[in-house]
């Protein structure tokens, strides 16, 4: 029969076995999540886009230069669309600013940008125009705006910076699939 203080021992060096067991599993387990939760951070850097059934992120970059990082966006029809427009670089707005201005189909698009001239004082955007869909604000270098829409009905669709002298050089395709 064994001595009382040696049940003791034993029901501590349990205790701790356990301890050591319960910590061990809980990081490994941590360690797991970590992974999975880099491995969807990565697969959204390198396609720029999360996609579920029902919602779908976009990210277009730009800077100091003419241009977007993306000349091709596809979501699917129905998709509850989050785009997010990024300036990285370091001119002001009034100097290098951007926006996205999503057009509907068939939109003649040096006719809008020419409409788009007269609308400085509303950053660009003619107000009351119906081709324009949906369209982000003005943002200058450091700056940031996410805009969220329903995706519009299968098809092709123009987006465009419509700042001045922009547009040739900073557009591309949505395309809804
Ligand atoms: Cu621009």
């Amino acid at each position: 029969m064994m001595s009382f203080s040696r049940v003791k021992t034993s029901i501590i060096t349990l205790a701790f076995a356990f301890l050591f067991f319960q910590c061990g599993g809980t990081s490994s387990s941590n360690a797991n999540q970590e992974e999975t939760t880099d491995a969807v951070e990565t697969s959204s850097v390198s396609s720029n886009e999360a996609s579920s059934a029902e919602e779908v992120t976009l990210v277009l970059n730009t800077g100091d230069a003419l241009e977007y990082d993306k000349n091709e966006l596809r979501i699917k029809e129905g998709q509850s669309v989050t785009l997010a427009l990024n300036h990285s670089g370091q001119m002001a707005k009034e100097a290098m600013g951007h926006n996205f201005v999503l057009l509907k189909a068939g939109t003649d698009i040096p006719t809008f940008a020419n409409e788009a001239l007269d609308a400085r004082e509303n950053e660009y955007i003619p107000e009351g125009n119906e081709q324009v869909i949906v369209h982000t604000k003005l943002i200058g270098g450091g700056e940031s705006d996410t805009i969220t829409f329903e995706a519009p009905p299968k098809g092709t669709y123009d987006y465009i910076c419509s700042l001045p002298g922009h547009y040739s050089l900073m557009q591309g395709k949505l395309i809804v699939e």
